[in-house]
């Protein structure tokens, strides 16, 4: 079985309640309908009733009556919900006005729902940019104990077994967060160990990148990623994390052992942790082009809820997947 099979295998078993924000969108809505069918996950679709029954009709769609929907503009916790927003974004001085029209948007009913304990995690972002689907989720949702930044990770499905773990490999933060500091790419690396464990089910090797191995090099970018390193180790020392390390050192043995002698991870990484997210983000799609590697993410760690975006040039199966990974991810959580 391969990961993807493993992921939603374990996600039936899991029967996570999953809600899907953009609920009459085509894709979206095929996508629903695979998911019912193959019980991965019980679907929560909003939008409007009858323009989500028009739409199943009309794609032939069988299962979409078993699915939750919810109309944004009239559902029996409207209120409730208006109520939750403004004592939330109490500080933010935020009214019941602007609370009860910000209400009426999908993406952010969805993470009220969240919040309120009426689901259990959301994907969105079909036809939706990603500050669009990330902001209610910062907003509301908030981040898990213990964890101030959200990041993203991609798993790498790579064609060459040496790597990694039998060619899988975990790349964060490649979606989220432009310029962490040392305290924040700390939390990044710990939230990207807890992702390898839950998702792609191997224990990681985390290398903290840079451009220079040990000391090699001297500048605060540097110094930074030593600092996170640190941090890191202390934040969870039941992960395996070494740095700063340049990516051939962390990627190749012979090259880690002549520059890395007494790291464990030198030449055996299996997780990489990138300085910034130009780096991540420039790293994982040049593997992804140049190796021919999978790239499956971005899965979005370290919200207290499992909240994913899509991209706008999604197709049904990338959604279909992204569902599955985000009741795993629910299911990591309740841990
Ligand atoms: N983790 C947790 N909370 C965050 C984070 C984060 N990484 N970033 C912002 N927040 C919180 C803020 O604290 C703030 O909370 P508050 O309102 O309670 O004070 C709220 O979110 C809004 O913060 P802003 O600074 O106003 O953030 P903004 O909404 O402008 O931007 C965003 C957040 C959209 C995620 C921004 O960081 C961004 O654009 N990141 C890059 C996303 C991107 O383009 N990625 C590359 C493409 S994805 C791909 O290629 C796969």
């Amino acid at each position: 079985m391969d990961l993807i099979q493993t992921i939603q295998e374990k996600a039936k078993k899991l029967n996570k309640r999953i809600v899907l924000p953009e609920g009459s969108e085509e894709r979206t809505i095929k996508a629903a309908d695979i998911l019912i069918e193959n019980k991965i996950a019980q679907i929560i679709l909003i939008g409007n009733p009858d323009e989500i029954k028009s739409e199943a009709e009309k794609f032939g769609l069988k299962n979409i009556d078993k699915a939750t929907i919810i109309d944004p503009k009239n559902h029996d916790k409207k209120d409730h919900y208006i109520d939750m927003m403004v004592e939330i974004r109490k500080k933010k001085g935020l009214s019941r006005e602007d609370a009860s029209k910000l209400i009426e948007n999908p993406l952010y009913l969805s993470t009220l729902m969240i919040k309120n304990g009426d689901a259990d995690g959301e994907v969105a972002g079909a036809m939706n940019a990603t500050g669009d689907v990330l902001r209610p989720a910062f907003q509301y949702v908030k981040t898990k104990p213990g964890v101030t930044v959200v990041s993203g990770a991609f798993i790498m499905i790579l064609k060459d077994k040496e790597f990694g773990e039998d060619g899988l490999m975990v790349f964060a933060d490649c979606a989220v967060h432009p310029n962490p500091t040392a305290k924040e790419l700390a939390e990044i690396a710990v939230t990207t160990g807890h992702t390898t464990r839950e998702i792609a089910g191997f224990e990681p090797r985390i290398a903290m990148l840079s451009f220079s191995t040990k000391g090699s090099a001297k500048h605060e970018m540097v110094d930074k990623v030593v600092e996170a390193t640190k941090l890191a180790k202390e934040m969870d020392p039941s992960l395996q994390i070494d740095g700063e390390l340049q990516s051939d050192a962390a990627i190749i043995p012979a090259i880690g052992k002549k520059k890395a002698p007494d790291s464990k991870i030198a030449g055996n990484a299996n997780v990489l942790v990138f300085p910034t997210l130009e780096t991540g983000n420039i790293a994982y799609k040049l593997v992804q082009r140049l190796a021919h590697a999978e790239a499956i993410g971005p899965v979005l760690q370290g919200m207290a809820a499992p909240i994913n975006d899509l991209s706008r040039g999604c197709s049904v199966e990338d959604i279909v997947r992204l569902v599955a990974i985000t009741c795993n991810q629910a299911a990591g959580i309740d841990k």
